[in-house]
């Protein structure tokens, strides 16, 4: 009896909390917009010998064309069907991609998109990413099939039929969001279609969901979808294994509906947690580094086991959802290093990186005017990622995934897997450091002054490879080296202007 206790305890623990990546790999990336052979080749190629767990892809399901704009990101959060039929690529492909990228330990995690279908003013036809009929003013999306009795239009409560007050939550779970008609999540069929949807893709071999607008759907509804999901596949997963849920709920606190309301579920995304860390780093509001002792739960966010977290993402990086112009972006290299390597530091939440693609950003009264811009196109069709010969990408793909800085992060962070945080220290302002036990440290200075102090890193003593200024290359630094005594003390020099202001060592960067 106690053995069966403690197995469902450990199941509650597992489940749908658990990202499902291999052991030692304790990160996913966004690999927003990529084709799906563009993502099979980086697992292989450079997902995998880099240890990142995962890749969030973009919604895999057929979409509505919007030509005015032309072809913006968010048309893809516009379904029209449950194909697997988008500019990124066919059934085929994906199919390809999902067993390429298990095949080498990098699991994939899809955007779903089952709060709505398109939005209410788009014209009927056949305009959509793989061709199927639709009518929005009829309700009608025959591919699906869904119908007038599978929306909310009954239920809505307000005039327009739009959302119009966040702080009533009837009108947020069962009123159109932006115009997109919303689904009745309340009926079995409708239901039944969704739960369809990620069977197909968990059966394909998928390792878990991104939930989009989760806030806009009730929970109770959303578990009786979830409660219908296949375990994952056995190719490549342990018997009984569930899907990673990790639900997208904008909580900046002061509204009526909670992230905790969602934890029954599955993980939620943590939307604090950018937005604090952009504060500090750039110092707005009184913020220093030297709060950051207690980042986490001590700043309000929710537990850790439960987050779900990023200093970006493909909303909040152009001004939508959340944060503000707090949001630290690629756009912003410097200050963006240094937050997401004190993310990737900082044991807190589950954490995802930010691939983005470059747009022709412009400010017109404080708003970016391209903030719909999609990805880099020909005539429509996504470019390729191509590679650099010093490994960055081409064709204004971004790649912040593999700036050295970012990538060895991710990489330390497996490396101190499981360590407490430990050996904190800070100069009462922006200059701090911590240890993950006896495995890491990492030292920041984002004062306006230089930063050199000797300080306890909890790790054996010998020569560590700054993982920040280079590499270990041949038993050898590319960058700066930092020498631990016997007593776990070492001197760290840091310039308040270099170009980056922080250095971080490793048990698997010593010499
Ligand atoms: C799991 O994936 C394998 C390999 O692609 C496939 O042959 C098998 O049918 C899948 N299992 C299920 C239950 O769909
Ligand atoms: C922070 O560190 C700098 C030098 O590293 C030092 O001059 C300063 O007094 C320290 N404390 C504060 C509160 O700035
Ligand atoms: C290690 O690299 C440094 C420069 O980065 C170089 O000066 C030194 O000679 C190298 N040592 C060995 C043993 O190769």
């Amino acid at each position: 009896m106690w053995l069966l206790l403690l197995l469902s305890v450990l199941g509650t623990c597992w489940a749908q909390y658990n990202p499902n990546t291999q052991p030692g790999r304790t990160s996913i990336v966004h690999l927003f917009e990529w084709r799906w052979d563009d993502i099979a080749l980086e697992c292989e190629r450079y997902l995998a010998p880099n240890g990142f767990g995962g890749v969030q892809i973009s919604p895999p399901n057929e979409n509505v064309v919007i030509h005015n704009p032309s072809r913006p990101w968010w048309e893809r959060y516009q379904p029209i069907s449950y194909k697997l039929c988008t500019r990124s690529g066919n059934e085929e492909e994906f199919r390809n991609m999902v067993k390429r990228c298990n095949d080498v330990g990098v699991h994939i995690y899809v955007d779903a998109v089952v709060n709505h279908m398109c939005g209410n003013g788009v014209t009927a036809g056949r305009d959509s990413t793989c061709g199927s009929y639709f009518n929005p003013g009829k309700r009608e999306f025959p591919s699906v099939p869904f119908s007038g009795w599978d929306f909310n239009d009954g239920k809505c409560k307000t005039g327009s039929g739009e959302i119009e007050n966040y702080g009533d939550m009837y009108q947020v779970r069962d009123c159109r969001l932006v115009g997109l008609l919303d689904l009745a999540l309340e009926k079995d069929y409708v239901r039944s279609k969704v739960a369809e949807y990620m069977n197909h893709l968990i059966d394909i071999g998928v390792a878990g969901f991104r939930i989009d607008a989760s806030k806009h759907m009730w929970p109770g509804d959303m578990k009786a979808f979830l409660d219908q999901l296949h375990d994952l596949n056995r190719t490549w997963f342990p018997e009984g294994a569930k899907a990673f849920i990790y639900q997208e709920v904008i909580d900046l606190g002061g509204e009526a509906i909670k992230s905790s309301d969602y934890f029954g579920n599955g993980r939620v995304t943590e939307f604090k947690y950018g937005a604090k860390l952009g504060t500090v780093l750039r110092r707005w509001d009184g913020e220093k580094m030297a709060y950051l002792k207690n980042w986490g739960e001590g700043w309000g966010f929710m537990p850790s086991d439960r987050a779900l977290v990023f200093v970006d993402n493909h909303d909040n990086q152009r001004g939508h959802g959340a944060g503000g112009a707090a949001i630290l972006t690629f756009w912003d290299s410097r200050l963006y290093k240094m937050g997401v390597g004190f993310m990737l530091a900082h044991p807190y939440g589950f954490t995802r990186v930010m691939s983005s693609f470059r747009w022709p950003r412009y400010f017109e009264n404080g708003k970016d005017i391209n903030d719909w811009v999609g990805p880099p196109n020909d005539n429509g069709i996504i470019k390729r990622v191509t590679i650099n010969p010093d490994t960055t990408c081409g064709n204004d793909w971004v790649c912040e995934h593999r700036w050295r800085q970012i990538r060895n992060m991710v990489i330390f962070r497996n490396v101190v897997d499981g360590q407490p945080f430990t050996n904190w220290w800070d100069n009462g302002s922006n200059q701090v450091a911590f240890g993950r036990g006896n495995r890491g440290f990492i030292v920041f200075n984002n004062d306006d002054y230089e930063l050199s102090f000797t300080l306890q890193t909890g790790l054996p003593a010998g020569t560590y490879c700054d993982v920040i200024s280079g590499d270990k290359i041949d038993n050898n630094c590319t960058g700066i080296k930092i020498t631990v005594s016997d007593s776990g003390n070492a001197h760290f020099k840091i310039s308040n202007t270099a170009e980056d202001p922080f250095i971080a060592i490793h048990v698997n960067a010593k010499l």
